[in-house]
């Protein structure tokens, strides 16, 4: 077994703002193999941002450690951090950031401009970066030329300027329609193929099958308060509509539920039937999304709410 490219371990963030403490993150752990398409997956707040944001050295961790490609990346200062920025990892930040005054191929290029890479030669490896991210066509288009899928684009051949090790994404399709997130998704999986690691963070249900990895980050779940009285539903009845904000994990004690995702054409799929005993509705307040599936009873039906907490006290082992 080689050893993991990225490893994070017990890493807290703690900001103290008028006299009083947020853990942004606390003793979170996590690793990435090389040539792994990894993902932060988490609510907001969940310290997903955070995360990155230490990786790239632009916040110090409180405690713990990081180590990336065998570099202690909380011992860096000084010379040894710009390099570490510059060289060893690409960042793509939310909301593209690119600087509406410069064409395509001068945003690719800036980083290596900053850096007194020779104008030409700059501009050089970024059309040949742009051609990579099937950009080739537009390099001499403005930010306010492009649509926000094609942005994203630049933004990543930008990431890429450096030949970083890590390539790190906070929420690469935030602001994106279903059609251009696809397309971003489909660019990260292809430089992956090519043997790039990328680490993104997002809390986009539509990448969680497109990642070789995910990572759950759930600093933020709602706690919501103590389970109650059980529901009993009669067959026909729904206990929750996709799209509905999560709460509870249910547990069926008797009867049998369908799960149903329903169709942008308004009909509906059956994705599979419950029967007691099981567990339903779990992923939604286990990774802070909203419903991904309606769920209506089959027959008369029994269910028991347990808050998250609850629920993995129950599904822990030793349990
Ligand atoms: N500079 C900061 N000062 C104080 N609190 C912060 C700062 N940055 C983030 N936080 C807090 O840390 C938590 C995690 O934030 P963040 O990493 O941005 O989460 P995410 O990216 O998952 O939405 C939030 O509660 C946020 O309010
Ligand atoms: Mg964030």
């Amino acid at each position: 077994m080689s050893e993991p490219l990225l490893s994070v371990d017990e890493v807290t963030v703690e900001y103290i703002t008028d006299g009083y403490s947020v853990k942004s993150l606390d003793r979170f752990s996590m690793r990435a193999n090389r040539g792994e398409l990894v993902g932060l997956v988490g609510p907001s707040g969940s310290g997903k941002t955070t995360l990155l944001s230490v990786l790239s050295g632009m916040v110090d961790a409180t405690s713990g450690s990081v180590t990336m490609d065998g570099i202690d990346v909380c011992s860096l200062s000084g010379r040894a951090l710009e390099q570490y920025r510059r060289n060893d990892i690409g960042i793509v930040f939310q909301g593209f950031n690119l600087l509406p005054s410069l064409n395509a191929a001068e945003n690719v290029a800036a980083p290596l401009l900053l850096a007194g890479t020779p104008r030409a030669e700059a501009i050089a490896r970024a059309e040949s970066l742009l051609e990579q991210v099937g950009m080739g066509e537009r390099t001499g288009h403005r930010p306010n030329q492009l649509s926000g899928g094609q942005q994203q684009r630049v933004a990543v051949a930008r990431g890429l300027v450096a030949d970083p090790t890590l390539l790190l994404a906070d929420e690469p399709t935030a602001n994106l329609d279903h059609i251009s997130a696809e397309a971003v998704i489909g660019l990260l999986r292809e430089l992956r193929d090519g043997g790039r690691t990328i680490l993104i963070s997002t809390h986009d249900t539509r990448l969680l099958p497109a990642l070789d990895r995910v990572v759950e980050m759930t600093g933020a779940v709602p706690e919501v308060s103590a389970a109650s009285e059980p529901v009993e539903l009669a067959a026909g009845e729904v206990l929750f509509r996709q799209g509905d904000a999560s709460d509870y994990v249910f547990s069926i004690e008797a009867g049998a539920v369908d799960v149903v995702r329903e169709l942008a054409d308004g009909g509906e799929e059956l994705l599979a039937t419950l029967e007691a005993p099981n567990y339903v509705g779990e992923l939604g307040p286990l990774l802070g999304f909203p419903r991904s599936a309606t769920i209506r009873a089959r027959s008369a039906t029994t269910l028991r709410p347990f808050t998250v907490t609850e629920f993995k006290a129950r599904t822990s082992p030793g349990h």
